[in-house]
């Protein structure tokens, strides 16, 4: 069965192709964190959490469905009804054809899958059972624990249902993107935004908080770039299911989440940087207490926090915090960040630091 393909497309709303669009997500670091989810396949988390999406980060992703499979009708392959083909082995041969290219490296396997495993998610949606081309530019390294995965599918999330004819409300567009990756959801919004954890699909959605007086930034200390050895997906599943100090911490989540939002509520960043501190570092206790541990850090992820720690000592608030793997990113107010990262530059000259500002939710371009 050869797959009609039409030619690469980056543009949106595409006139002669309505079937293609382009959005961009900024990645989102949690002040509180999600950690350990309660559904794994509608991907329900334990915890509601809090983040912050960032400027700079980037992914910006064209989606363009393929015109139509040779040999059937439209009605067969877009509606999947009456041809007495088995619908299974369509939507089989369909998915099949989906390819995938992040920054002009075209992917297989697991990548290609997972992609390709949402992408159902958005045909059985829509009805629109077509197999998609997907390109994607990023300006975050992958899998390092620099969030690239909340960038990656809040864009993949618009461009794919507006491709698909889908015309989202942003509370249904973030539990889409939720299901390509939990922190996801937060990324379909600026600035400061909560994740409720909610029980199932309906509940489970992220809305941005109101930032009030504060002025944040967050300095990115990048300690290595390499692949981070266990997938954050699987060491979630190991802390949750192995380690003893999880239900504590997930307890201890709540409460640090109502004390991050008063904290907010009234401008108090020293407030807000010692609970973001406190909580990211529950978090990794949590995952080094599995078994077999989960240990992200590196030499310099603790000489980083040993360094900030000197650095607030010194009178200038800088609060760390870390994801699954060994960066370390530094909360501040806007107004600190560029002496922040002078200190930091001197204290750790061996890693690089870049100051990155609040950032936009998801775009369509
Ligand atoms: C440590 O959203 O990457 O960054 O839902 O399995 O795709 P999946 O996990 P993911 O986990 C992010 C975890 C974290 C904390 C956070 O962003 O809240």
């Amino acid at each position: 069965m050869p797959v009609r393909q039409s030619a690469p497309n980056e543009v949106g709303a595409d006139v002669a192709n309505p079937r293609v669009a382009t959005a961009s997500a900024n990645a989102n670091i949690a002040l509180i964190k999600y950690w350990g989810k309660a559904d794994e396949e509608l991907i329900i988390p334990r915890a509601s959490s809090l983040s912050l999406t960032l400027d700079g980060l980037t992914s910006r992703t064209t989606v363009e469905f393929f015109d139509k499979v040779d040999g059937e009708e439209d009605a067969d392959v877009a509606g999947g009804s009456g041809s007495g083909v088995d619908c299974r082995e369509i939507y089989d041969y369909i998915k099949s054809a989906d390819s995938l290219t992040i920054d002009d490296v075209p992917q297989q396997g697991k990548a290609l899958d997972r992609v390709s495993r949402f992408l159902d998610i958005v045909r059985a949606q829509s009805g629109l059972h077509l197999p998609a081309r997907v390109v994607s530019h990023n300006t975050v390294p992958f899998g390092a624990g620099l969030a690239s995965s909340a960038s990656a599918f809040a864009a993949l999330a618009a461009a794919a249902s507006k491709a698909a004819g889908m015309d989202l409300s942003p509370r249904d567009l973030s539990r889409l993107a939720r299901r390509g990756s939990g922190s996801a959801c937060r990324s379909v919004f600026g600035g400061l935004v909560q994740w409720h954890a909610g029980h199932d699909d309906e509940t489970s959605y992220a809305e941005p908080v109101d930032m009030g007086s504060l002025d944040l930034a967050v300095i990115v200390v990048l300690v290595s770039s390499d692949l981070k050895p266990v997938s954050s997906r699987e060491a979630m599943r190991r802390t949750v299911a192995t380690s003893p100090l999880y239900p504590a911490w997930v307890e201890s989540c709540a409460v640090d989440l109502d004390e991050a939002l008063n904290a907010i509520r009234q401008g108090d960043l020293e407030r807000l940087g010692a609970i973001t501190e406190a909580n990211a570092f529950g978090m990794h206790a949590a995952m080094m207490a599995s078994r077999p541990a989960v240990l992200y850090w590196l030499p310099d992820t603790v000489a980083v926090l040993r360094a900030v720690d000197g650095i607030r000592d010194s009178g200038l608030g800088a609060w760390s915090t870390m994801d699954a793997g060994p960066n370390v990113k530094v909360l501040a107010d806007a107004r600190d960040a560029r002496a922040v990262a002078a200190a930091l530059r001197e204290r750790v000259p061996q890693c690089e630091v870049e100051i990155h500002r609040p950032g936009s939710g998801v775009r369509l371009h």
